[in-house]
């Protein structure tokens, strides 16, 4: 196959994604906030036309700096902020089309955990009774089933029943972590959402949430976004990996393919400057400057400014997401040019180039 039949072949993630069936379908998601302004009307791209499947059992990653529109994304799947353009499917159904008491029935199916488990508990409140309220509201009125469940899924979750007639100051971060996952569960939702689940938590807690989740994974099989600035626990969890800059996905891949072979220079710099043991990311610039404004993005490639590889026309010309090898995508026009001396990318040469469409 000559390199212009590949160039031609390579197909961009936005054809992939209209293919593939996925339990969980976004397609082309933007959310863009309205900036008060006396002249001309402005607005923040939190979020800018982004594509992604996460199949059913599927855990997907989702990294980038702070800033880049993880949460936001979040909250457009979890429906609470309406989006300012595209479509979510969740199981083949369009998700944004429930309205009402409706969608306030539906949001089970979608449930999500935050980074701090004690604003997300009431301090007053028995963690049992927490645990149970969801249920009351979807339903199960016997106040006896309830605390039968509560208690089986403290059971699931690692912690004793006891810990039921606990008030929250009782626990330790890690064990009320549990308890809102288990919350969660409770619910039996389809997708569950995590935005930075341990990073309030010190090293051994963190271990013992990451196991957890790593159990519900293989037992239960549901499927997951896992938000996080850690790039090691994401490694450890995640089966595909999405990484976002300025509100847009720049790379997305299987875990162990984007580690061993991060094409975008923004992931590799990211990578380089997170201290992981990655190895051929010896010539990978360090992530310099701050991330731009989503209110004035730059022009062409978003990552330029910072790019120790720009050339030129990345300024001018806005990449696409392009095929770099098996299932595996960046928003690189160069992408392929960058290989370091020693590294690991020297396999790629045969692989199309990601050209700009
Ligand atoms: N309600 C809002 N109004 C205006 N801008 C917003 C709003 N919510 C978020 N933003 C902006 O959208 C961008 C993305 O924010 P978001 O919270 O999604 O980032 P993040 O990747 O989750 O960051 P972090 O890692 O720090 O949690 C930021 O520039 C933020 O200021
Ligand atoms: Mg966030």
């Amino acid at each position: 196959m000559t390199q212009e039949h590949l160039r031609r072949a390579a197909p961009r993630y936005a054809e992939k994604t209209k293919n593939d069936k996925g339990f969980l379908e976004v397609m082309d998601i933007s959310k863009f906030y309205k900036m008060p302004s006396l002249f001309k009307t402005r607005y923040v791209k939190s979020v800018d036309s982004i594509s992604l499947k996460v199949q059913s059992g599927e855990v997907m990653g989702l990294v980038g700096e702070s800033g880049s529109g993880k949460s936001t994304f979040a909250k457009l799947i979890t429906r609470q902020v309406e989006p300012t353009q595209g479509a979510i499917r969740i199981d083949g159904k369009d998700w944004l089309a429930h309205k009402g008491e409706d969608l306030r029935q539906r949001r089970r199916d979608v449930q999500m955990i935050f980074q701090d488990p004690f604003s997300a508990l009431d301090p007053r409140m028995k963690l049992g009774t927490s645990m149970g309220a969801p249920l009351a509201y979807h339903g199960v009125s016997d106040a006896i089933e309830r605390m039968r469940r509560v208690h089986a899924m403290l059971n699931e979750v690692g912690l004793d029943p006891s810990f039921a007639d606990r008030l929250p100051r009782e626990c330790s971060g890690g064990q009320l972590q549990r308890v809102v996952v288990g919350r969660a569960l409770l619910l039996e939702p389809k997708l569950l959402i995590c935005d930075e689940p341990t990073s309030a938590l010190d090293a051994s807690m963190k271990t013992q949430i990451l196991n957890l989740f790593l159990d519900l994974k293989t037992r239960r099989g549901i499927s997951m976004i896992m938000i996080s600035h850690d790039l090691r626990m994401v490694r450890h969890i995640c089966d595909r990996i999405a990484v976002m800059y300025l509100g847009r996905l720049i790379e997305i891949a299987e875990t162990e393919h984007l580690f061993e072979h991060p094409c975008h220079p923004y992931t590799q710099a990211l990578m380089a400057s997170s201290q992981l043991e990655v190895t051929g990311l010896d010539g990978a610039g360090q992530l310099t400057g701050e991330l731009p404004s989503p209110i004035d993005s730059p022009t062409g490639c978003g990552f330029h400014p910072r790019c120790s590889s720009a050339r030129p026309d990345c300024s001018k010309l806005a990449p696409m997401l392009k095929l770099c090898q098996d299932d595996h995508y960046a928003r690189c026009r160069y992408w392929d040019a960058l290989a370091q001396p020693g590294s690991h990318k020297t396999e790629y040469t045969a692989a199309p180039h990601s050209v700009v469409d």
